[in-house]
């Protein structure tokens, strides 16, 4: 079987934790969720009654906060100091206020040491999210950026929340513009492809022809 790591990163909407959990199991590997994290610890925030811009307060909440997730890819678990939060970090609020959280350079540090101790044991994992093949698992077997067209995204998007009004797809698709914008351009850990990921393309792949593609790059890699 295969043995090792492989980072999937991107924008959001492109399907990549749905490839992600299955790629995993495909592999018989470890699954980790870093957008989770960053959303676990956007919820202690915003139950602190901080306000997500306030960096040094958010640092200070984050840093006595307990982020526990889980990492098998057929379940989600998410937990802040003991209460379960799986739910709650995918509403609007927390997806609102998340990539101000994830910008204050404390909170990221915070995360990344323990995303690496998650994945330091396991024999063969796919980690996903915005800096793993860049910043986190600079030495992965295989690096994964997954893209896709900006309308592309937002369809999908709005399939999966059963939204089709189209007002309100153009205010996902808006909100997309404005999460993408914020992480490619944030001064710590920007959204980009490593020099060494292999870029693939999901706007007009369906998501088994992508999780295929990710398998067969994992198992020639290995
Ligand atoms: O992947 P997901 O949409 O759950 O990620 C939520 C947010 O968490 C992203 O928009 C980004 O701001 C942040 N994130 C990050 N670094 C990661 C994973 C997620 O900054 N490795």
């Amino acid at each position: 079987g295969f043995r090792g790591q492989v980072t999937l990163d991107g924008p959001s909407g492109t399907g990549k934790s749905s490839v992600a959990r299955a790629v995993a199991a495909r592999l018989g590997a470890a699954y980790l969720d870093t957008g989770a994290m960053y959303r676990a610890a956007t919820v202690a925030v915003l139950d602190a009654g901080v306000d997500p811009e306030d960096a040094e307060a958010v640092a200070r909440v984050v840093a006595g906060a307990r982020i526990e997730v889980g990492t098998a890819a057929e379940t989600e678990r998410v937990e802040v100091d003991g209460a379960d939060v799986a739910e709650r970090i995918r509403g609007a609020e927390v997806t609102r206020a998340v990539s101000a959280v994830s910008a204050v350079p404390a909170v990221r540090r915070r995360l990344v040491d323990q995303q690496r101790s998650l994945v330091g044991s396991a024999d063969a994992v796919v980690v996903e999210g915005r800096d793993i093949g860049t910043v986190v698992l600079p030495q992965a077997t295989v690096k994964v950026y997954l893209t896709a067209a900006p309308e592309a995204r937002a369809q999908r998007r709005a399939l999966q929340l059963g939204i089709s009004d189209p007002a309100e797809v153009a205010a996902l698709a808006a909100d997309l513009r404005r999460r993408d914008e914020y992480d490619s351009s944030r001064a710590d850990s920007p959204l980009r492809p490593a020099a060494d990921a292999v870029v693939v393309d999901s706007t007009d792949l369906d998501r088994e022809a992508v999780v295929d593609r990710v398998v067969g790059l994992a198992l020639a890699a290995a």
